[in-house]
């Protein structure tokens, strides 16, 4: 373990102090949270002390004893803004994590590196790639280009044997034979980096609740007042009857998966729709709402389209200046978009969801009216938001931070406005919709949103009930 770590280190330049090497294998750190550790390094360490890593030892040291624990945070993400090397270097990544799931479950003679496919006997193979180009022939077939970092290799996918949903920018294995002359693939199965089949979910090991919603919209004229309203209210224990009132008292989280705000210049013509005009003045006001809450009740903020931060994935915190207007709940922390948090031991990944746009518009099937199917697409590929170029602006980042590098317990999603809740593989999917009613720009587009809705997970036994407050 010792060895793995300090290479792991080394890999990256630089040199673990010995102290650091042993509290960091005492704590059986793991891969994700290496990566977290060395986004938060400055560029100039060259040996990196307990000091450097004390932060993240303490967060540690409060795994499963039932407190708020932030696994994940890509606010201070590495980003390289050189030329195209912060791109590459992004995708490289990509390639890097999602291949080393695929490799592993390849059953067949693996070829690492496309170039040498050519030069291998006609056989069986099974290779791994990012799925670079998408061309249908004129009988109907498919052919994908995979790329790795050393070449391109072309892969038929017979319409009648394999009818797979695949989107540029992801990572695959296929398996199956090489034409005559080596330079076809055949494909006779089609691999997804995917959740394992044998993942289990972590519980809590005592009954609490966690309140998962997104997309408050908070200065916009459709915002439905009264249903947040309402939510407050129960969330400070005074509505509804006792089975209510009982449920509302074991909360202990509030997740907010972004667009906390409606905000202001984020679509042409934005200001006819705005009651709020004024930015701060909005994040005053969700805040004074929020305040209400009470205290022994955690609430969790990520960012999303709408908020305050660069639009560009990864999104970080909210600024310092709009954190500060929350500080009447003391008990509130902010945290990217994405990010993964642990609650009393579950593991929770927020994403506000910018991809469902090109996810829905790539996968035939998927709808806004099925969050969850969209969000069951993620998981399977490993990635929040595989296509590159569409609706999902990036980082030139070190590493890139779609990657689903440790599956979640929870998946929990917003921006379609739409509410849906699944299962896959063990893992919990929620997406709770929104707090405001139908949009102009929805009507264009045929979206009915589903305001006033929150999630009540129960972390123990992972249940979830849709409460609505209309
Ligand atoms: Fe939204």
């Amino acid at each position: 373990m010792l060895e793995v770590i300090v290479e792991r280190f080394a890999r990256e330049g630089y040199q673990l102090h010995p102290d650091a090497a042993r509290i960091l294998c005492e704590e059986q750190i793991e891969d994700g949270q290496i990566t977290n550790i060395l986004n938060s390094i400055d560029d100039s360490t060259l040996v990196i002390t307990p000091k450097d890593i004390s932060s993240f030892c303490e967060r540690f040291e409060q795994r499963g004893t039932g407190l708020f624990n932030p696994l994940m945070d890509t606010s201070n993400l590495r980003i390289v803004t050189e030329g195209g090397e912060g791109f590459v270097r992004r995708f490289c990544d990509r390639y890097e994590k999602l291949s080393r799931i695929l490799q592993g479950r390849l059953n067949v003679r693996s070829i690492k590196g496309l170039e040498r496919i050519k030069k291998q006997n006609v056989g069986k193979i099974g290779i791994v790639g990012m799925v670079s180009e998408i061309n249908k022939t004129q009988n109907g077939h498919t052919i994908l280009d995979l790329e790795d970092m050393t070449g391109r290799f072309p892969v038929l996918l017979l319409k009648d044997k394999l009818n797979e949903n695949i989107i540029l920018d992801e990572v695959i294995g296929v398996q199956g034979s090489l034409t005559k002359e080596g330079e076809l693939l055949v494909a006779e199965k089609i691999l997804f980096p995917d959740v394992p089949s044998n993942f289990r979910p972590n519980h809590a090991q005592e009954e609490s609740f966690a309140v998962l919603i997104s997309d408050i919209h908070l200065g916009n004229l459709t915002f439905i007042d009264k249903a947040w309203e309402k939510f407050i209210s129960w969330m400070r224990g005074e509505l509804g009857g006792p089975r209510e009132v009982k449920a509302s008292r074991k909360v202990r989280y509030l997740v907010i998966a972004g667009d906390v705000v409606d905000g202001i210049g984020v679509y042409p013509n934005q200001e006819e729709e705005l009651v709020v005009t004024d930015l701060m003045e909005q994040y005053r006001m969700v805040a004074e709402s929020l305040a209400r809450i009470p205290e022994h009740i955690k609430i969790i903020i990520a960012p999303g389209n709408h908020d305050a931060v660069r639009q560009a994935d990864p999104q970080p915190q909210l600024p310092e200046r709009i954190q500060r207007l929350f500080k009447d709940h003391k008990n509130t922390a902010f945290v990217s978009n994405p990010a993964i948090v642990e609650l009393d031991g579950v593991s929770v990944m927020i994403y506000h969801g910018q991809s469902f746009d090109d996810l829905i518009m790539a996968i035939p099937g998927l709808s806004y009216d099925h969050p969850d199917e969209v969000m069951i697409e993620m998981l399977k590929r490993r990635h929040l938001s595989p296509i590159y170029g569409g609706k999902v602006p990036i980082v030139p980042a070190v590493i890139d931070s779609g990657v689903i590098e440790r599956v979640p317990d929870i998946l929990h999603c917003g921006h379609t406005h739409t509410v849906g809740v699944g299962r896959y593989r063990g893992v919990t999917v929620i997406n709770a919709g929104t707090w405001q009613g139908q949009t102009e720009y929805q009507k264009k587009l045929n979206i009915t949103p589903v305001p006033g809705c929150a999630a009540l997970v129960n972390l123990k036994s992972l249940d979830v009930n849709m409460l609505k407050f209309r």
